[in-house]
């Protein structure tokens, strides 16, 4: 029977055998997945895995340089790359959301392959793909899904060609958990919610300024740690906010304001095909309304969606 020691040990002895002397590069996404199967790799072969951590400008706040950090102190030898101006400049103008998700993806594997290209005879491409990415024919999370589901556009970066390992293939999302816990990862790595790959570009109804974003990752931010703060967060599977493409009139004082409304999401889920909203309490709902509508400039109405999938989707993009 299945523990997770033992698959521990059978998988760093596997990859010990398969990989050799050989170099290793890995996409990381501040997830479980990707951070626990790259731990895996490394714990067999040290520092012939090279690990990069691209910051596409789409994050929760602060989350490029607290993951990254995490990442370093694990011992992972990981490249933090800054190209929030290449994915803002990508983005411009586009609305439609699968506009934004190709251009996302294209620019994460452009990032991807310049990386890939200054690590010296790297043999093999490290992924995060669980069991549930194999057996869904079309997956559309993660960063390793993103590079999968451009396979076939013609052309393939270099990276491409290389030989794939993916040591977290047979395990469920709980045994990667599971996994993880074992060897020693950070709780704030393993408990987080899941987040998609294009980030809050899909958060953000239509076209994305950098100023949206930064707004977003305010209104997120006060959310995020007011679940945190009382004791919600670990009970909701998955929450955000979205940042909705009207104004609305509200009145400051003896002024009247025409600003921006917000829309919280929180959903319980198993594998996020079906979810229910969650039904948080009303205190702590109009706690997050005064504390987001005080302290974001630009924001004046807070709405809570009470919709679940189906037939609503989790995100709304
Ligand atoms: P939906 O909105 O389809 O979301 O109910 C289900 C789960 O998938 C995530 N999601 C994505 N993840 N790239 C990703 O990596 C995407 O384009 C994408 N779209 C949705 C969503 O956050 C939820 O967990």
């Amino acid at each position: 029977d299945w523990t997770s020691d033992t698959f521990i040990d059978a998988t760093v002895s596997e990859l010990k055998a398969k990989i050799g002397t050989d170099k290793v590069v890995m996409g990381l996404s501040g997830g479980v997945d990707s951070s626990v199967a790259a731990t895996l790799i490394h714990r067999a072969i040290g520092d012939q895995l090279t690990c990069v951590f691209v910051d596409n400008g789409l994050l929760r706040k602060n989350e490029f340089e607290e993951v990254l950090d995490s990442y370093k102190h694990m011992g992972l030898n990981v490249i933090g790359v800054d190209s929030k101006q290449r994915f803002y400049d990508a983005l411009a103008g586009l609305t439609d959301p699968e506009a934004k998700r190709k251009a996302i993806g294209r620019v994460f594997i452009e990032v991807f392959d310049d990386e890939a290209h200054k690590i010296d005879g790297v043999k093999w491409l490290g992924q995060g793909t669980i069991y549930p990415d194999v057996i869904e024919s079309v997956s559309v999370k993660g960063p390793s899904a993103t590079i999968k589901s451009h396979h076939n556009v013609g052309g393939l970066p270099d990276f491409m060609k290389l030989s794939v390992v993916e040591p977290l293939n047979t395990l469920f999302k709980d045994e990667v958990r599971e996994v993880g816990r074992a060897l020693e990862i950070p709780e704030t790595i393993i408990g987080r919610h899941p987040f998609p790959g294009p980030g809050l570009a899909i958060r953000i109804l239509g076209d994305i300024t950098e100023e949206k974003v930064k707004t977003l990752q305010e209104v997120d931010h006060i959310f995020i740690q007011g679940l945190k703060n009382h004791g919600l967060y670990d009970q909701v599977w998955q929450a955000g906010a979205i940042l909705l493409p009207i104004q609305s009139v509200g009145v400051m004082g003896d002024e009247r304001t025409y600003e921006r409304v917000v829309a919280l999401r929180a959903v319980g889920s198993v594998d996020g095909m079906t979810a229910d909203w969650i039904h948080l309490p009303y205190d702590f709902l109009g706690k997050m309304s005064n504390e987001i509508i005080n302290r974001v400039k630009g924001v004046n109405r807070v709405v809570y969606d009470i919709s679940s999938k189906p037939p609503a989707t989790i995100e709304w993009e």
